[in-house]
């Protein structure tokens, strides 16, 4: 990735892995114009990196992952400002259609669009003391990310009702109980523990982690029978690849495999 530095966010990359981490723990990072402009310039970069394997999406602090959309900012605009605020490329589309596996590190609050942003991801760990909740009804709108329709196919139709309609904050324990999230682990552990997982996902090839993803995807957008034909397509691509030659060698010689995304 070009040497640049962001306003609103850190980008550390180590071991293929690169962690995009919001900085603006004053504001719990809520998500300002400018935080969803270089997210979203941060994933370009990463996109085009071939040292880059999988993203890690974070907070800064001890306290947010992400308290939702900045009040602050959209308190004053009217209706036509709001949608052209919501039109053109936007954060949850792009984290959603990104072709690197991507990872949500959830370390607090994640509210409103914090919620939305980690269902946008492929995976979500989060600490033990985070919390979740999509409150908008309490400010007399809806979310507006994705909430209304990736919620209900992450937890349900009747818990994502719930959530939306009572705008109540569950727990980390509640939201790996139905299905929001995919680990939680102790506070203290929470970078290590993604560490793991986003090493094991950067060890795969990974044109067959990009075409498993698109494959998966799928599932939420088709009819059974499409999606099925989707995956019999996705799955010859990645049989023509020297990544499965090398896979299916490296296991017959009892050595790890060496993947190089051809
Ligand atoms: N937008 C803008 N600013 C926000 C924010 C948001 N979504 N969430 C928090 N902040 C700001 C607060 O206004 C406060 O700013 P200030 O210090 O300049 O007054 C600062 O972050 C700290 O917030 P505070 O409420 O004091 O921290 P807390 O740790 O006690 O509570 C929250 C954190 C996230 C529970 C609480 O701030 C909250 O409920 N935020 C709104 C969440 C929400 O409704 N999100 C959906 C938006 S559609």
């Amino acid at each position: 990735m070009a040497e640049r530095t962001f306003e609103s966010l850190f980008i550390d990359i180590a071991d293929r892995i690169a962690t995009i981490t919001i900085n603006r723990p004053d504001k719990r990072n809520a998500l300002n114009a400018t935080v969803r402009r270089e997210v979203v310039e941060a994933l370009d970069a990463l996109r085009d990196d071939a040292a880059v394997r999988v993203v890690v999406l974070t907070g800064a602090g001890d306290k947010a992952f992400i308290a939702g959309a900045d009040i602050g900012e959209f308190a004053e605009r009217t209706p036509v400002e709001q949608r052209a605020a919501m039109t053109g490329r936007r954060l949850f589309e792009e984290i959603a259609e990104y072709p690197k596996p991507t990872i949500a590190m959830i370390n607090g609050i994640a509210l409103g669009g914090g919620c939305e942003v980690a269902l946008a991801c492929d995976l979500r760990i989060a600490a033990r003391s985070a919390k979740f909740g999509q409150p908008e009804i309490r400010l007399g709108i809806i979310p507006g990310g994705g909430g209304t329709q990736r919620l209900p196919r992450a937890v349900g139709f009747g818990r994502a009702m719930r959530m939306i309609l009572t705008a109540e904050v569950i727990d980390a324990v509640e939201a790996e109980r139905i299905g929001l999230i995919e680990w939680i682990v102790e506070d203290a552990e929470l970078r290590e523990r993604t560490r793991q997982v986003a090493t094991t996902i950067a060890s795969w090839s990974p044109l067959a982690v990009e075409l498993a993803k698109t494959a998966v995807r799928a599932a939420l957008e088709a009819p059974l029978s499409a999606g099925l034909a989707t995956e019999r397509e996705l799955f010859v691509a990645a049989f023509a690849s020297d990544d499965r030659r090398e896979g299916v060698r490296a296991f017959l010689e009892k050595r790890p495999a060496e993947f190089t995304g051809r």
